[in-house]
């Protein structure tokens, strides 16, 4: 198993190469594809995923069904590492939106590492401080912004992250569907529909199956604020 990206993240850097050899020993790896999910939200679990290649979409079921999704993680990415600060039941789902392959590490393999080098629990603080910033933004969003609003800027953030330079612009091969992308943004799918539409009639960008080319970084930047 190639453990590169692993080796290299911030979370893993600062180990010595016998810690990491230690923490790393009882990993294993899954891959997934599009649809298969990890954990469903309220299951128990004691392993968290760091995402080798492909993206995760983590999602919450209302009782009358509706879907929300929290966030859409890509390389380099962590998640079900909640329980290990405060055992409950996990959060919510995590479905792989593509082929995706992630390493399952044991919370107790990475108790020893926090235990072993403090500089494990700053980057894993780091890593929820960040986490905070961004659901508080979202949150602010969901209460200042209108619609269009928050596909602009949902837009922007999955291009920044995944975003790669075209010919014409910046493709963002997201994976997701409009649905997913309604359920990103807390709209209804029509209503996102809508907002795309406009902004392709703009201009501004061109839609691709489950990607878009952002044409105009400029104006959706100025529609997202
Ligand atoms: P856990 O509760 O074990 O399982 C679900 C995981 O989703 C959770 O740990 C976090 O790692 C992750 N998670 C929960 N909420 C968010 C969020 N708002 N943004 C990114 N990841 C999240």
């Amino acid at each position: 198993m190639d453990l590169e990206v692993l080796r290299q993240s911030a979370l893993f850097a600062p180990l010595a190469d016998d810690v990491f050899a230690a923490v790393t020993e009882g990993l294993t790896e899954v891959n997934l594809s599009r649809g298969s999910s990890v954990f469903r939200e309220g299951d128990r679990g004691d392993e968290l995923y760091f995402i080798l290649a492909g993206k995760i979409k983590l999602g919450r079921t209302a009782v009358d069904g509706r879907e929300n999704l929290l966030a859409i993680l890509g390389p380099g990415d962590l998640f079900g590492e909640m329980a290990l600060f405060d055992p409950a039941a996990r959060n919510a789902t995590a479905t792989a939106v593509s082929e995706t392959r992630l390493v399952a590490l044991k919370h107790d393999d990475l108790r020893t590492a926090i235990e072993t080098r403090p500089e494990v629990s700053t980057q894993l603080l780091r890593a929820l401080a960040q986490r905070l910033r961004r659901t508080d933004e979202s949150l602010a969003d969901m209460v200042f912004s209108d619609v269009p609003g928050r596909v602009a800027k949902a837009l922007l953030d999955l291009a920044d992250r995944f975003g790669r330079p075209a010919t014409d612009g910046i493709l963002v091969a997201h994976e997701l569907t409009q649905e997913e992308l309604a359920q990103l943004v807390g709209a209804s799918r029509e209503t996102v529909n809508k907002a795309l539409a406009e902004f392709v009639q703009r201009g501004w960008l061109r839609l691709e199956a489950r990607a878009v080319v952002i044409l105009d970084m400029q104006r959706l930047r100025q529609r997202s604020r």
